[in-house]
């Protein structure tokens, strides 16, 4: 059975963050447990710290998973201590990267302008990248969060980001980790104003949406218009939950 997403833009996507977590041993425990996953018609990503990324190319390449990073430098070579360059990621075998998450945004001090020659130097490695925008809550009190997200995506985005190389993730801040996702409505708003967006540019980007995305939840959150994948962090240390939340959207 195929998913496509409702909006026609491409596969429907689940991409799983492990930020800070994992080691080699849960890299092969994951890669055991979603032997034989069944994910026809979506498209899967796992995005793994730095140094496990050559391991996860090598270990997933039996199943439909595609492996990324979580963050890369702007430049190519040079000297910046303790970074880590789109070249030397692909290199692993990465195929994705996670741009501007709202903890490299608040915690390292990324701008949208940063986040920008980032995603220049992804692309140009032949990265696919996806490209995090999100408000904080005190911005959604204030009724800000539209803007908030459409500023950011205009001042991140470069010219060269088109609709094969780069993906958007709607995840609200206030979201993340949390344990409670944004209500439908909230989704489908901004979910609609991105894509608004994204066609008065003529580059309809396939948007994900992120934020304590579960198995419970995923196949309510995944049939709302305009979300076309998700982004997905704590759930997706468990290959269960992770598979779970494929399956969920495959077969509802
Ligand atoms: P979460 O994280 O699913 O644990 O809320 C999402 C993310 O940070 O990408």
């Amino acid at each position: 059975m195929t998913r496509s997403t409702q909006s026609g833009r491409g596969a429907f996507l689940v991409a799983g963050n492990w930020k800070m977590n994992g080691s080699s041993e849960s890299l092969r425990t994951f890669h055991s447990a979603i032997n034989g996953l069944q994910a026809d018609g979506i498209d899967l990503a796992l995005c793994v710290p730095a140094p496990l990324i050559a391991q996860a190319t090598e270990l997933f390449s039996d199943t439909p998973i595609a492996v990324g990073g979580q963050n890369c430098h702007s430049e190519k070579s040079g000297a910046f201590t303790g970074e880590t360059s789109a070249d030397l990621l692909a290199g692993c075998g990465a195929r994705v990267v996670i741009l501007g998450h709202s903890e490299r945004r608040t915690l390292f001090g990324e701008t949208d302008a940063i986040v920008r020659e980032k995603t220049r130097a992804a692309i140009a490695a032949g990265l696919t990248v996806i490209l995090c925008v999100g408000e904080t809550s005190a911005e959604r009190d204030e009724g800000g969060h539209l803007n908030v997200v459409l500023s950011q995506l205009d001042a991140a985005l470069p010219d060269e980001a088109d609709t094969k190389n780069t993906i958007v993730a709607y995840e609200p801040v206030w979201a993340i980790g949390s344990g409670k996702s944004a209500s439908t409505d909230q989704i489908a708003e901004m979910h609609g104003a991105i894509s608004q967006w994204s066609g008065d540019q003529g580059r309809q980007f396939q948007i994900l949406y992120g934020g304590s995305v579960k198995p419970e939840t995923a196949a309510e959150i995944g049939t709302i218009e305009a979300v076309d994948g998700f982004l997905v962090g704590g759930a997706s240390l468990d290959p269960a939950a992770f598979s779970s939340i494929a399956t969920a959207v495959i077969y509802g």
